[in-house]
Formats: C-alpha cells, sequence, structure tokens
C-alpha cells in the first residue's frame, strides 16, 4: 500500500500578514479577518458550535447527504479526483467515498500539516485510493500543480464557507472552481436565507461557544502582532442583515477600551465594533444564478424539508 504524497506550496509571509492584520485594526470599521478564528482552541471551539442545538447547518448538511446521496451521486457520476477544498481532518469526504467512488482523493487545505494524521489514516482504511496532500491557499489560487488531478475532476466544498466570502469574492472564487474543473462539476453546501431569529441565534447560542470562538480572536491576534487586547472588555454581538442577507459578527467594547501594539495603537469608544465576519445566506434561486455567471451548467440542487440548508451540484 501507497503512503500519501504531500506538497505544501503556500508559503506563510508573517510580515506581510502581521501589517495587514495591524493596517485592518486601523481601518474606519476596524476589522479581524476570519482566519484569525482559527488557532488551536478556535479549531476546537468551532468543533463544539457545530455540536450545538442552535446551530443547525452541519446536522442539515449531513441530513441531506444521507437522505439523497444516491441521486446526488448519480448526478455527479464518475469521479476521477475528488479535490476537498479545506478538507481539514477529510471527515466528510471520507463520509462519501463510498458512494462517489473516487479514483484519487486530493486534500487541500493551507498547510498539510493539518491533513497529515487523517490522510495516513484514511490512506490505510482505503488503500485503493491513492491520496494526497496539498497545501495551498485556495481562497487566493487554485493553482492545481500539474499531475494531481486524474480524469474527471469533482470539487467538494461542503461546510457552507462560500457564505464567509461576499458575494463578489463568491463569484470570483466560483469562477477559479470552474476555470479547473473542465469536464467535472463542483458539489457545494449553502446556507439559506431563513427567519432572522433563527439565524441569531445560530450565532449567539445560549452556551456561548460562539462569544469565546469570537474573542478568542483577540488572543490569537494578540500573539501574531504583539498587541494587548484584554477579551474581557469586548462582547460578542451576533446581528442579521436582512437587507444584505447576511449575519455580521463583532466584537463591541463594554467601555472606552485603549488598546495597544508595537507599531500602533487604537482607542474604541464604548459601544464601537470591530467586525470579524460575514456570513452569507442565500437564496437558491439566486445561488443558482452565481454558479451559472461563473460558468456552470446543468445545476442541481438538494434541500431539506424545511428549506434550510442546500447541497448544489453543477457542472464546468
Ligand atoms: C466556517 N463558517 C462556514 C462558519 C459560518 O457559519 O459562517 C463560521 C462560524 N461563525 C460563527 N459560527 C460559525
Amino acid at each position: 500500500m501507497s503512503e500519501p504524497r504531500f506538497l505544501q506550496l503556500h508559503v506563510a509571509d508573517a510580515e506581510a500578514q502581521r501589517a495587514a492584520a495591524c493596517a485592518a485594526l486601523l481601518e474606519p470599521q476596524a476589522r479581524i479577518a476570519p482566519k484569525y478564528f482559527y488557532d488551536r482552541l478556535g479549531s476546537m471551539l468551532f468543533e463544539a458550535i457545530t455540536a450545538l442545538p442552535e446551530y443547525y447547518p452541519t446536522r442539515t448538511e449531513a441530513a441531506i447527504f444521507a437522505h439523497h446521496g444516491a441521486a446526488i451521486a448519480e448526478a455527479v457520476g464518475a469521479a476521477g479526483t475528488m479535490i476537498d477544498l479545506g478538507a481539514g481532518n477529510c471527515a466528510k469526504a471520507a463520509a462519501l467515498f463510498a458512494l462517489f467512488e473516487p479514483a484519487h482523493y486530493l486534500a487541500v487545505d493551507i498547510s498539510v500539516d493539518f491533513l497529515r494524521d487523517a490522510l495516513r489514516r484514511l490512506q490505510r482504511e482505503h488503500p485503493r485510493i491513492e491520496m494526497a496532500g496539498l497545501g495551498i491557499d485556495f481562497a487566493e489560487s487554485l493553482d492545481l500543480p500539474a499531475g494531481r488531478v486524474h480524469g474527471r475532476p469533482l470539487f467538494f466544498y461542503p461546510g457552507w464557507s462560500i457564505g464567509n466570502f461576499t458575494p463578489d469574492g463568491a463569484l470570483a472564487f466560483l469562477r477559479r472552481v470552474h476555470r479547473h474543473a473542465g469536464g467535472g462539476c463542483l458539489l457545494i453546501g449553502v446556507d439559506l436565507v431563513k427567519p432572522k431569529a433563527v439565524l441569531e441565534a445560530a450565532y449567539d447560542d445560549a452556551v456561548g461557544v460562539t462569544a469565546a470562538f469570537n474573542r478568542n480572536t483577540l488572543h490569537h491576534l494578540n500573539r501574531v502582532i504583539g498587541s494587548d487586547f484584554d477579551a474581557r472588555q469586548w462582547q460578542h454581538v451576533a446581528l442579521y442583515d436582512e437587507a444584505a442577507s447576511r449575519i455580521e459578527m463583532h466584537l463591541q467594547a463594554r467601555s472606552p477600551v485603549h488598546v495597544r501594539w508595537p507599531a500602533g495603537e487604537r482607542r474604541f469608544a464604548a459601544g464601537e465594533r470591530i467586525l470579524t465576519e460575514y456570513s452569507y445566506k442565500y437564496r437558491p434561486e439566486r445561488f443558482d444564478t452565481l454558479l451559472r455567471e461563473a460558468g456552470f451548467v446543468r445545476t442541481r440542487c438538494w434541500r431539506d424539508e424545511s428549506d434550510t440548508f442546500a447541497v448544489f451540484v453543477a457542472h464546468a
């Protein structure tokens, strides 16, 4: 049995990242990029979010695959290489191997270090699938090295992270996938528009896990830029903007706060907010149009009974 191969192409530029994080704090609407959610603790908190009763997408997406898996697999057709964007522990793709029977599996994440253990374990469980791990920043560029995609590509992007792009960013991302998906298709999860109260509860749960996830960005940022944020001074805020169809997550200063870091500082008034995340929700017709604008054809979607979530298959 062969071992999975790993290739790390993305090289983090620590100085550029620090400069970008500081500049974002100094914008009129201060921002912390969502990537600062995901340090070790943040990734554990996100895992906990997916188990919250209020946070419906994880279990709903899984239920759609459980109920409609055979029809989805038929729409996808034969998969030469399953390309898993943001693979992490590879669990979602692995659960679908029996349905799609890919000959090759390419797990993509920003760092192959996130993939190594899971992919080695998976390779032992599925010796007939040829596996490889690739470290690229696919949100920025999707240049897959030659020789890594065999046969029809199936791009797999579950987990409704498409909602964390702005609609323009989502279109640019879908166009990039389309450019690489020639002859194959995209399988993608999309969170749908729903009542404000349901959405706001999903992003501001009763136990406070999402609040901890949001505030943890401050600890992460303190380590990256050397700032002196005190997480206790910041309140988690999650609001649904119905006109823009998006959840906005903010951190709101409980009182006047003075934050310093080696190359700068900012004073925040009581009630002033730092934007940490947008999570866009789509109507199925709107997302279908976006896929077609990106160049995809023969789109199909499956939803749960309550129209909470959708899984789309779109052919390139
Ligand atoms: C990762 N992403 C799809 C999640 C979402 O629902 O937008 C991140 C998240 N933020 C708060 N809760 C979950």
